[in-house]
């Protein structure tokens, strides 16, 4: 979900929706806002997104006010109905609230609460926590010291904003695992989820802890913890604009990061290869000598960055000769792995606060492991609770599904996995030599992709009435066929499913019929010949039985050509960097099928770009 909150002179309302414009990839099952106005609560909430408020306040106009909140929703507790749209009320309608998480204790919350009498109107976990703070503000008269007395009694993760008519002026927040950010201006402040809600009005700001209670008025920002005790908080500049968080001409968010690729993958090398190609990862402040002792690493990641995992754990292999697993950070502490001191744990995650992987961290570093991050959000939970952290410089990624954030994931995975090898003297060869070098001109090939996408879309548009795509792929080009079908399954909501391709013929062969496309990632023929000549055979093992075969190769590999329906080149790279070009058309063909099938690709249903809750 999505959280705003605003105290200044400006008109609540219009800073509260723009805010919420901009974390709608957050959540998009609902929205609504809390204006305080002339003495009293002025709510308005609607099922759908933000376009459903905005018709709504357009019929039925709130009273002009200075002070308010808002939501955008991703539901966990009850459906996406208007009832149970934030933000909820106490009975008097004097208290609003605003949540992002899951109070875990609410079930036994709501009885007491209906025991003495108050009536409670959705199936949400968070309107116990209005009547709550109704009953503490009533008591001390404090909405920032009501929201602590609140909070102490919550189990779960939760991030909270609430106003109260009777402290107009105040906008209180809460925050314990859930991100919330403060925003500090002239005379105003802002509280979201994510700065970019307030990064049109200030670039300054300060990072809210864990269980930390944060008062905002217009004078200034005052931050506590749950119990009262003062608390520190980090003040930082956010180095980037409004116009990083803006289309930019594009149709779509994911068509301009998409097209922002080639930069995004530049940014993320810069300054870590020298001339000599040594790495220099300063970031990474975990000792060398435990690098070197280092006999296990586990990768940990949810949705597009698993994938992103699964690639690195070729590389890291490969390059280091540590052992590496890949795991989804949702199964991970639940089958109780076996980790210790010598065990090197990296989470993914662009967002860093994905609560799957937030826990994987915290399960590691209880069994004694460092914890390395790659992130591409600046001070996020995740990083700040890892040893260290290697920054991905992709910028804002707006769009739902992940495109430039999954190839700066993989960069860094693949300057973490050179660099383990450096710290561990691995001696560099030839092959990795070359490695270094095409990374470094890995933006250009990227460049190259993009320019020769058009055939890539007249053949998305021409499966636009297809129910099934199959991927296949071997060795890197294994994961590359998951995030293909990943791809088109968030945002054509089809039925895709990416295999190695010499599993096939253990069971998914029997799907395909004729005319099934399927898109084959094949290998470079180069070094590891062997793989390319066998992914070629599967290829007329399909072909054999009728696919429509979409073949991804090389420029200059011809032995392909006669099993191919449709042909799309990409630049020659050593086999494990290729899937930083094989992607590419992959992210084109999903996105451009899923608009010739009508759907709207920023924000496929039912999906939030950060999912705050396990
Ligand atoms: C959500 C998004 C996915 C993303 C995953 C992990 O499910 O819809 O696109 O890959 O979270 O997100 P993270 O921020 O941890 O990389």
């Amino acid at each position: 979900c999505g959280i705003v909150g605003y105290v200044g002179s400006q008109s609540a309302l219009d800073v509260v929706m723009a805010g919420l414009k901009r974390l709608e990839y957050r959540g998009y099952d609902s929205a609504g806002v809390a204006v305080l106005a002339d003495g009293g609560l002025a709510p308005a909430k609607r099922a759908g997104k933000l376009v459903n408020l905005e018709k709504e306040l357009a019929e039925h106009p709130l009273p002009a006010g200075t002070t308010g909140i808002g939501h955008t929703r991703w539901a966990t507790h009850g459906g996406p109905t208007d009832a149970n749209a934030h933000p909820h009320l106490d009975n008097a309608g004097r208290v609003a609230v605003v949540h992002n998480g899951i109070i875990e204790n609410f079930a036994a919350l709501r009885a007491e609460l209906a025991g003495r009498g108050h009536d409670l109107a959705s199936e949400t976990d968070t309107e116990v926590v209005a009547h709550l703070l109704a009953e503490e503000f009533s008591a001390c008269a404090d909405l920032a010291e009501a929201m602590r007395l609140v909070c102490r009694r919550l189990e779960g993760a939760f991030t909270l904003v609430a106003v109260h008519a009777d402290e107009p002026g105040v906008v209180v927040g809460a925050r314990r695992n859930s991100p919330l950010v403060v925003g500090v201006g002239e005379g105003e402040s802002f509280l979201a989820s994510d700065v970019a809600a307030f990064i049109a009005h200030t670039r300054e700001a300060l990072e809210l802890g864990q269980d930390q209670v944060v008062e905002l008025s217009r004078d200034g920002v005052t931050v506590t913890g749950f119990d009262g005790s003062p608390a520190e908080v980090r003040a930082y500049h956010v180095d980037w604009d409004a116009s990083a968080a803006e289309k930019g001409g594009h149709a779509s968010f994911m068509l301009k990061e998409i097209a922002e690729q080639p930069k995004a993958v530049a940014d993320t090398l810069l300054g870590r290869i020298d001339a000599e190609g040594s790495l220099t990862l300063d970031e990474v402040r975990i000792p060398a000598h435990e690098l070197r002792e280092t006999d296990k690493v586990v990768i940990v990641a949810c949705g597009t960055a698993f994938h992103a995992g699964l690639i690195a754990k070729y590389a890291i292999e490969h390059w280091t000769r540590i052992p590496c697993e890949v795991e989804l950070a949702s199964e991970f502490r639940y089958r109780d792995p076996i980790l210790d001191q010598r065990s090197l744990v990296i989470a993914i995650s662009q967002s860093g606060e994905t609560m799957d992987t937030l826990m994987a961290v915290r399960h590691a570093r209880e069994q004694g492991s460092k914890v390395l991050a790659i992130c591409n959000t600046n001070g996020s939970t995740i990083p700040r609770e890892s040893d260290a952290v290697l920054y991905t410089h992709a910028g804002p990624e707006v769009a739902v599904a992940s495109t430039k954030a999954f190839l700066t994931q993989l960069v860094a995975c693949y300057l973490v996995a050179l660099y383990l090898g450096q710290v561990r003297g691995t001696k560099w060869g030839d092959e990795i030599r070359a490695v270094i070098r095409d990374l470094a001109g890995i933006g250009q090939a990227v460049e190259r992709v993009l320019g020769t996408m058009e055939p890539v879309r007249e053949l998305a548009r021409s499966l636009a009435g297809q129910d099934t795509v199959l991927f296949l792929g071997r060795h890197v080009g294994y994961p590359v066929a998951l995030e293909g079908a990943l791809k088109l399954k968030e945002l054509a909501y089809m039925h895709a499913e990416g295999f190695a391709a010499g599993e096939l013929k253990h069971g998914p062969i029997a799907l395909i019929e004729e005319g099934l496309p399927v898109v084959v990632v094949v290998p470079s023929p180069r070094g590891r010949s062997v793989l390319h000549d066998k992914l070629v055979s599967n290829i007329q093992e399909i072909r054999a039985r009728g696919a429509r075969t979409v073949v991804i190769a090389e420029e200059g590999d011809e032995t392909v050509t006669p099993y191919a329906d449709h042909l799309v080149r990409i630049p020659a790279t050593p086999t494990l960097l290729q899937p930083l070009v094989a992607t590419v058309p992959l992210q084109v063909f999903a996105c451009e099928l899923a608009t010739a099938r009508g759907n709207e690709v920023d924000q496929p249903r039912n999906l939030a770009k950060s999912v705050t809750v396990e």
